[in-house]
């Protein structure tokens, strides 16, 4: 089974992915790193030299390419961008193939998490982050909602909770 990490930047997918990765011993694959493996490129360097909507087609085509790939061991743990289920293609891959876990936070823990890691991101980049969190959550907060399988809310909890969280929900 695939256990697709979805949710804002910021919000942990990363952090509990690796939790989670110890609690089930299986695989942990970032798609953003996938990403960056595939291409030989870093995020970064797709987005300010081809822009958001190359970039979202090369991520929808290494999507495809991580799930058909045949799964070894009972679990494997995919780390989506914090953007992908805003393609459709994307939704529908995530729905048939993995189940999907979103990590839900609000706009004050998630400027809180992303204060530090704007230069990384480069959807944050300039301007008001707060106000460009909150843009954003407005229109993907629903799409997160109505493709995930299992909601978990993560202020105030460490990532180890949240993980242990997610692991019971699997199971049950
Ligand atoms: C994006 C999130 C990033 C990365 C890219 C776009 C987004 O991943 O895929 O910068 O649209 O939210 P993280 O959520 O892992 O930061």
């Amino acid at each position: 089974m695939i256990i697709a990490l979805t949710g804002f930047m910021g919000c942990g997918k990363s952090s509990v992915g690796r939790k989670l990765r110890t609690l089930l011993s299986c695989d942990l694959t970032d798609l953003d790193s996938y990403i960056e493996d595939k291409t030989g490129r870093t995020i970064r360097e797709i987005f300010k030299n081809d822009g958001e909507a190359v970039f979202r087609q090369i991520e929808q085509g290494c999507l495809k390419q991580f799930l058909d790939t045949p799964e070894e061991g009972e679990y494997t743990i995919l780390s989506l961008g914090g953007g992908t289920l805003m393609t459709e293609d994307c939704r529908k891959m995530v729905r048939e193939k993995a189940r999907c876990v979103y990590l839900r936070a609000t706009v004050d823990t998630l400027e809180h998490n992303l204060h530090f890691g704007v230069e990384s991101r480069p959807l944050l980049a300039g301007g008001d982050l707060r106000e460009k969190i909150m843009a954003m959550m407005e229109k993907r907060g629903p799409v997160y909602e109505e493709t995930a399988d299992i909601i978990v809310d993560t202020d105030g909890r460490s990532f180890d909770q949240v993980a242990r969280e997610i692991a019971g929900a699997l199971v049950r």
